[in-house]
């Protein structure tokens, strides 16, 4: 196993990604990991990330002494590379040439970390983003490679086994820094690349089985990716000491609440108490516009209903949830400084805060494409482990304006239209989210002879990777005719179909 220590670069979890893609397991903690922990964690090899900080600056991050105790393998990856050679005897300089975006490197050196991959005399592409640079080496370290703004892009001291680069290695734009990384994990660190979710998944069951013991387990499962999967997994540990209650708020899609439903009990035989609360929550949305409401009088009642069910059951020892790794990294502030905060992230379906459980969470080292290769491993149906992000308050965040089972029943039918055309044409899986929204405005047609003045709607499609940014799905001219066309034609109360260009920022994906 692999320890990345994390100085606060935006990029630390790519780093953690091409690791693990190379069949090697690793964590991420922050710089200012306590010695004994970072010890205690058994790494073969320690990755140092890039960070804001300038190791100039008074007070700047330093590298836990206990990472050289190690005796083990390290990388420092740029201002991993610049701490590591200024706590090591060598010097660092802010300089006017501040490299940033596509660079070349020229290998002057042979070394491990290069083995196989780039050979001596070569020019190669990286990608830089650095103000300091290092100037001279400490004691034991060779140039491996230069660039026009680095004259150390690449150092080594093959002896004790440091390494250092200036540019970044885990992002895209270096097209051979995965191999890279993979040489330093496989051939300089000895670690054996055969971590796989088949793996991972016998590890985790054992462990579940461990620490729930002959305790009774529930879950809350929304039908998504996540609360699927961690069901299942959890399942498969401990069978019949596990409850799911799936809390029904009436704004779900078209037949997904009957194949939630369907899937857990008859395909997993899992113990499922299916709440049927739509009455309720519809109720309570009556007459409210606005979207902050919304969220919260439908989170407020998820937790009031999850409760209830709960206490029927007559309680429980342990609370499953569905949380992952990008939740529960503990990140080094982007400013750089000393702060460590630990993210979480609590949304509608969330943890109940008056339950006293403990928590199982058996995805919390996962990143989400993981959760889905875990969940196809578990044998869960394509249908669910490949689908679109929903939102917790679902149809509701889609309707500006009131609610009401008119309109959730309007929006479903052209919502269901969609998204069959979006997978007729085989464009579902290069799509983020694809939804329909209900807009509150009526509009004059013409059907026939006669005069239409019906509701209009908007169509949605975004590409993403993580939905804090987004990209509108450039579909053809052809396709959103074909779909507009189905859309008035086969829904009555319809006349009039837009599709939304806004991206992210500075719009939103949703549009409440
Ligand atoms: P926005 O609209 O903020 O959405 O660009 C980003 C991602 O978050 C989802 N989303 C939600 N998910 N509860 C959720 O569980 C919510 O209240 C909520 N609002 C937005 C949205 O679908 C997209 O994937």
């Amino acid at each position: 196993r692999i320890l990345i220590l994390d100085f606060g670069s935006q990029v630390t979890q790519l780093i953690a990604r091409r690791v693990r893609e190379s069949g090697v397991y690793c964590e991420i903690w922050p710089f200012s990991t306590a010695p004994e922990r970072i010890a205690g964690f058994g790494a073969r090899g320690i990755i140092l990330s890039g960070g804001p900080a300038s190791v100039l600056d008074q007070g700047a991050p330093r590298i836990p002494d206990a990472v050289f105790a190690q005796g083990v393998p390290v990388l420092g990856i740029c201002y991993g590379q610049q701490a590591m050679c200024a706590q090591l005897g060598g010097a660092v300089e802010t300089h006017e040439h501040r490299e940033f975006g596509r660079a070349h490197v020229d290998v002057l050196e042979d070394s491990a970390l290069l083995r196989g991959v780039w050979q001596r005399g070569a020019r190669e592409q990286v990608w830089m983003s650095h103000g300091d640079r290092v100037t001279r080496l400490p004691t034991g370290f060779k140039a491996v490679a230069v660039s026009e703004g680095a004259p150390f892009a690449i150092i080594a001291d093959e002896g004790r086994r440091l390494y250092g680069v200036q540019f970044h290695p885990e992002v895209v734009h270096t097209p051979h820094g995965a191999a890279l990384l993979r040489n330093f994990t496989h051939d300089v660190a000895g670690c054996g690349g055969s971590w796989t979710m088949a793996g991972f998944k016998q590890m985790e069951i054992e462990r579940i089985r461990a620490q729930v013991g002959t305790g009774r387990v529930i879950c809350g499962l929304s039908g998504g990716v996540d609360s699927s999967v961690a069901a299942v997994l959890i399942h498969e540990a401990i069978g019949d000491q596990l409850t799911c209650i799936f809390v029904d708020h009436g704004m779900m899609r078209a037949g997904e609440a009957e194949e939630v439903v369907r899937t857990f009990r008859n395909r997993f035989n899992i113990h499922l108490v299916h709440r049927d609360a739509s009455d309720l929550f519809i109720g309570a949305l009556e007459g409210v516009t606005d979207p902050e409401i919304k969220r919260k009088t439908i989170g407020r009642l998820f937790v009031e209903v999850f409760d209830e069910e709960a206490s029927k059951l007559g309680g429980a020892d342990f609370l499953a949830q569905g949380t992952l790794y990008p939740d529960v990294i503990e990140s080094v502030s982007h400013t750089g400084g000393p702060s460590v905060t630990i993210k979480s992230h609590h949304n509608v379906g969330g943890l109940p805060e008056t339950m006293r459980m403990k928590l199982v969470e058996p995805l919390r080292e996962l990143f989400k494409d993981e959760v889905r290769v875990l969940g196809r491993e578990l044998g869960i149906p394509e249908a669910i482990v490949g689908r679109h992000p929903f939102p917790g308050p679902g149809l509701a965040i889609r309707i500006p304006g009131d609610i009401t089972r008119e309109k959730l029943d309007l929006l479903r039918k052209v919502d269901t239209i969609y998204l069959e055309e979006i997978r007729t044409a085989g464009l579902y899986d290069a799509i983020w989210q694809a939804f329909a929204v209900l807009l509150p405005v009526r509009t004059v047609g013409v059907m026939g002879d006669g005069r239409t003045y019906d509701q209009a709607c908007a169509l949605r499609a975004v590409t993403s990777t993580d939905g804090m940014t987004a990209e509108v799905y450039p579909f053809d001219m052809g396709f959103l005719n074909r779909v507009a066309g189905r859309i008035v034609n086969e829904v009555r109360g319809i006349n009039r179909v837009t599709y939304d260009i806004t991206s992210k920022p500075p719009g939103t994906i949703e549009w409440e």
